[in-house]
């Protein structure tokens, strides 16, 4: 662990209005530890949160979720059947309406992925026993090669619009749909939107909506048109993606009385040839005006023995952790390119999907595709994740987290009558608190962690990710250690401050890094909640070893 020296922090707080001066060393402080107990160590690190810089509120949509018809996230996930003796609500798992509804899960993004482009939504209305089987876009994956003929690679269309419909009313979410932009045209795109938004009795697919149970209109206001329009999305070039864009949206599409928000197909990463070329060709098309927002898509991955979601190395955790961390080149490079070609940036960042990609294992069913079991580790590469967005909220207006249940980054691991929340949900429910929130700008200073990657380059990564926004008089605070084996130690300064009614700290950690969430033992990484004494200043909390921590502090 190399201690590199820390960059200026500005050590000052504002208490009740009078600057207070922090020594310039490293001070001997009490400290409330994890457990809120006090006693005197080192501080090491420093976060300083400024009430006086706001970057921008936080929209709740940013605390996304992503659902695709692959492998078992619908099928065997979200969706039961009826009938099935799975606790169910209205053949959606009740076990996930339950636990999903109390992170806040603002908006759902669905069908796909690259599955919509292939998905023909008039397949999934109607009689269910009455909807056709499908073939499903991931069927021929060399990971379903040896997995039975099922909803994994057969789609029965059980799940469709009004499924979707009635699982984000269940909890508290708004749809986003993504757009088959490949194999289905404009029109149907245009008659899906109004399935979903005519008012009722007004045209034959509001009668069809209405017809099976949903009369009132959906109001749905976030469209993706097309996924990936440079891979599995048509594999088009973005001229010819811009006259498809422009196709699908330029006037014709029904609007209902709603602010329809459509996002473009943006870039992987941060293919800077993509977005450029884009919005080239989509001002030639005076079609910019209409983009709310850009679709980016970020994964985070480690190569060789770190691709084990389980079983990883050191150099597996700070490799992923970094490839993480890049998700922040990636918002600044988008958002500079776009400030040339929308200098009133009134285009955001749809951040649609985003997590950690390790190597498939599937945990009991081998028809799900991309699952892995979840760790601490994911759970910092949530939180740092998450505290990027927070930090800016002045560019991401949307983002998913990918995926919900049983794939990539599971927030929920679910086979039949077993269910359980993986670490990473437990970050979802910890940032709940910032949703809707002003963010405002946190400087961190934390001893920088230093690693040989496997090709021999020397690689840092920051050791405290943090991020804060203020909402109801609430201060909230979340802090990732990023570090795999040692704690820190912050000062943290809240400058603009009025003083401190009440101080919460939650801390979710695990005993080994190592350690999961099973079907059996479903608690075993949580968090841990205590109400700590309101103290003076400057407040000092441990953060301990590959940990995520939400201080919330009560403002007077
Ligand atoms: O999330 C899995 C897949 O990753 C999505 O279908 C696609 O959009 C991306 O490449």
């Amino acid at each position: 662990m190399a201690d590199i020296p820390r960059r200026d922090f500005v050590r000052s707080a504002l208490v009740g209005g009078a600057a207070l001066a922090l020594p310039k060393m490293a001070p001997i402080v009490s400290l409330i530890g994890a457990g809120g107990r006090r006693r005197s160590t080192l501080a090491d690190s420093h976060i300083e949160v400024r009430l006086d810089s706001p970057i921008g509120v936080i929209a709740p949509e940013i605390y996304g979720h992503f659902t695709e018809h692959l492998g078992g996230v619908i099928y065997d996930g979200v969706w039961v059947g009826e009938d099935s003796k799975i606790p169910n609500v209205g053949g959606i798992r009740k076990a996930l309406v339950d636990a999903l509804t109390l992170i806040k899960p603002s908006v759902i993004r669905w069908p796909g992925g690259c599955f919509a482009d292939s998905y023909d939504w008039r397949d999934g209305v109607g009689p269910r026993d009455q909807r056709p089987t499908r073939t499903n876009f991931w069927a021929d994956d060399p990971g379903l090669r040896r997995v039975s003929d099922g909803p994994a690679k057969f789609d029965p269309n059980a799940f469709g619009t009004n499924e979707f419909m009635r699982f984000c009313r269940l909890v508290g979410a708004q749809p986003y749909l993504a757009a088959n932009v490949r194999s289905l045209d404009a029109r149907a795109f245009d008659a899906w939107i109004e399935y979903c938004n005519a008012p009722p009795d007004a045209t034959t697919w509001s009668r069809m909506r209405a017809a099976a149970g949903d009369r009132e209109p959906y109001g749905v206001r976030y469209w993706g048109v097309g996924n990936e329009a440079w891979g599995c999305g048509g594999n088009f070039t973005p001229a010819e993606y811009a006259e498809e864009y422009r196709r699908f949206t330029a006037g014709g599409a029904p609007q209902f009385g709603v602010d329809l928000r459509y996002v473009a197909s943006g870039p992987s990463g941060t293919d800077r040839a993509w977005t450029t070329q884009l919005f080239d060709a989509l001002h030639e098309r005076g079609a910019v005006e209409s983009v709310w927002g850009l679709s980016v898509h970020h994964y985070s991955s480690a190569p060789d023995a770190g691709a084990d979601a389980v079983t990883f190395d050191e150099r597996g955790w700070y490799d992923l952790l970094s490839s993480a961390s890049d998700m922040d080149t990636v918002i600044d490079t988008t958002w500079a390119i776009l400030a040339g070609a929308d200098p009133r940036h009134h285009v955001k960042l749809v951040i649609d999907e985003w997590g950690a990609w390790h190597k498939s294992q599937p945990i009991a069913d081998p028809s799900h595709l991309f699952e892995s079991q979840s760790t601490i580790r994911d759970a910092v590469v949530a939180a740092l994740t998450l505290n990027i967005f927070n930090r800016h909220a002045d560019k991401v207006a949307m983002a998913n987290v990918a995926q919900m249940i049983n794939c990539i980054q599971s927030v929920f691991l679910a086979h039949e009558d077993q269910f359980t929340v993986t670490p990473v949900y437990h970050v979802f429910a910890m940032y709940a608190g910032h949703q809707g929130g002003r963010s405002v700008q946190t400087d961190v200073s934390a001893p920088r962690h230093t690693w040989t990657r496997k090709d021999g380059r020397e690689a840092g990564l920051p050791g405290l990710s943090a991020s804060a926004s203020v909402k109801n008089q609430t201060v909230t605070i979340t802090v990732a250690n990023c570090s795999m084996t040692e704690p820190r130690v912050a000062e943290i300064a809240v400058r603009g401050w009025g003083g401190m009614r009440w101080l919460r700290a939650t801390t979710l950690a695990a005993g080994s890094v190592h350690d999961v969430n099973s079907f059996a033992n479903p608690e075993t990484v949580k968090p841990v909640t205590v109400a700590l004494p309101v103290s003076g200043w400057p407040l000092v909390r441990e953060f301990p070893p590959a940990s995520v921590t939400q201080l919330e502090i009560g403002l007077i």
